[in-house]
């Protein structure tokens, strides 16, 4: 089963409007070839639109780094998937640990996000990942199968066309401590093996799952060669156009 794959860009707390105009123009310029690949970036909210003006005759497509569910109301400092796709973007990233942890968004909190985001057709990308402590309890699939469960409560199987899971370990978020591709490949097999059981064997063929989590130049290509890695979510490695373009360009 070949799945396209998706690298996408975290780009969290970083670039003023020039700044990610000019990050926006490169990457979208070392794109030009590689056709068969998708691409997204996900700048702050401020400079969705500018991003996605400078992308619009590139094959990159632009995401939000989280997203409300309701299309709009008294819902303050959140962005709804209106605005979301008003701004240019088709894709939001919800369950960052980043937001789990530092701004408590509980399972139950992101469920609400996964369908909000999917009730206006974004392509959605789920983040679960263990933390230290708990890779260290023996508790990583009993972590990452209770945040999928409740992550995915209520989504229906003709929605997960729309899904992609990123597996982002916590302790190797920043920290330049990547997963070995081994431990990668076993969470992302056992994620896969979890959708076939909530859904449907092509389902699960056919889901992209993500590994995020230190991903460098120098990495990506063992990663990507793992047979239930479809993809890479990167965080500070998105922010230089050059590493970014030579992780686009896995072999
Ligand atoms: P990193 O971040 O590549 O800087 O580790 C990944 C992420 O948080 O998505």
């Amino acid at each position: 089963m070949s799945r396209r794959a998706l690298i996408a860009g975290n780009w969290k707390m970083h670039t003023t409007v020039m700044d990610a105009c000019h990050l926006a123009a490169d990457i979208a310029r070392l794109c030009a070839d590689v056709p068969d690949r998708d691409v997204l970036l996900a700048p702050p909210f401020t400079v969705l639109s500018e991003v996605s003006h400078v992308i619009r005759d590139s094959a990159v497509i632009v995401g939000s780094q989280n997203v409300c569910w309701e299309a709009k109301g008294a819902f303050t400092g959140e962005i709804s998937p209106v605005m979301v796709k008003d701004a240019g973007g088709a894709a939001a990233i919800v369950g960052h640990s980043e937001r789990r942890q530092i701004f408590h968004e509980d399972d139950a909190l992101i469920n609400k996000r996964v369908r909000g985001s999917l009730k206006f057709d974004l392509l959605t990308i789920l983040c679960v990942g263990e933390t230290l402590e708990e890779r260290e309890e023996n508790n990583t699939f009993a972590v990452i199968e209770g945040q999928i469960r409740q992550g995915l409560a209520g989504v229906d199987a003709v929605h997960m066309g729309k899904v992609v899971i990123a597996y982002e370990p916590v302790w190797a978020i920043g920290t330049g401590k990547t997963a070995s591709k081994e431990q990668a490949q076993e969470v992302h097999a056992f994620i896969r093996k979890l959708i076939e059981t909530m859904y449907e064997k092509t389902i699960a063929e056919q889901l992209r799952i993500l590994y995020g989590g230190s991903v460098k130049q120098d990495n990506v290509d063992a990663l990507m060669a793992q047979q239930d890695i479809d993809g890479a979510l990167v965080g500070g490695a998105a922010l230089d156009a050059e590493s970014f373009g030579r992780i686009i360009h896995f072999r």
